[in-house]
């Protein structure tokens, strides 16, 4: 299981480098179990991808903060974009960012890059098929989603849901709390919850201040110090999720 994660600051992390792609990430947290992880990654201006064609056995998660990228030369993900990527789906055959990206990255286990040569297609296909109850998302805009409202009163916030798994129901999505909004971030029963300050600032129960970029993860049934008010308002990535 992730171990219990207070609330930590990316600054005070080392940048360590995946593989010899050219892009640097800072793990918020890992799963001693599986190597699962949750980091922050950041693509060089003037980045080509030196894999070519490949995949991942685990799945793949990423949330764009700033810049811009492509995997397939055609497609750009920009600020808000979101994406949830199956293991085994071949892709990034034309990787390349011209003015550098931030990106909150998930993996679901640890990180392998295995290259299969030449394409078979011109758009991401699974090399073999593996079962996940989350759909293959390419490119979800984010920015262009309506926003549901949730709750009422002062805890009165609005949601966007990026993904979720059919079977299980672990969910990643975006809480949008309103400046003064006042309230407790908490998962359902038997999920662990990690959030990561995406816009704005927030404070824990504990008086602690949780800035931009910021990370927290609580275990299933862990109530330490949730996020209950946000006085300028605030942009949450949430994940929802049981623990393998
Ligand atoms: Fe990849």
């Amino acid at each position: 299981m992730r171990p219990f994660v207070h609330c930590l600051d990316p600054e005070t992390l080392p940048w360590e480098p995946i593989f010899e792609t050219g892009v640097n990430r800072r793990f918020y947290n890992t799963d001693p179990a599986n190597q699962s992880f949750t980091s922050i990654a950041l693509v060089p201006k003037g980045w080509v991808g030196p894999s070519g064609a490949h995949y991942h056995t685990s799945f793949e998660e990423a949330y764009i903060l700033e810049g811009s990228l492509t995997l397939d030369g055609t497609e750009y993900l920009k600020p808000e974009s979101y994406l949830y990527r199956p293991g085994m789906i071949v892709h990034g055959w034309t990787e390349l960012s011209e003015e550098s990206a931030l990106i909150i990255i998930k993996r679901g286990g640890a990180a392998d890059i295995i290259s299969v040569g030449e394409a078979l297609h011109d758009y991401e296909y699974p090399f073999e098929e593996i079962y996940d109850g989350r759909q293959h998302i390419l490119h979800l805009k984010t920015a262009e989603m309506g926003w549901t409202p949730k709750g009422d009163g002062l805890s009165s916030c609005n949601v966007k849901v990026l993904s979720v798994d059919k079977d299980s129901s672990d969910s990643t999505y975006l809480m949008s709390l309103p400046s003064g909004w006042q309230g407790e971030i908490q998962s359902a029963d038997g999920r662990g919850l990690e959030c990561i300050i995406v816009q704005g600032a927030a404070e824990l129960a504990d008086g602690t201040h949780m800035d931009r970029l910021h990370y927290l993860y609580r275990p299933p049934g862990d109530r330490t110090a949730p996020i209950v008010s946000a006085p300028k308002g605030c942009l949450v990535l949430v994940w929802e999720a049981t623990p393998h």
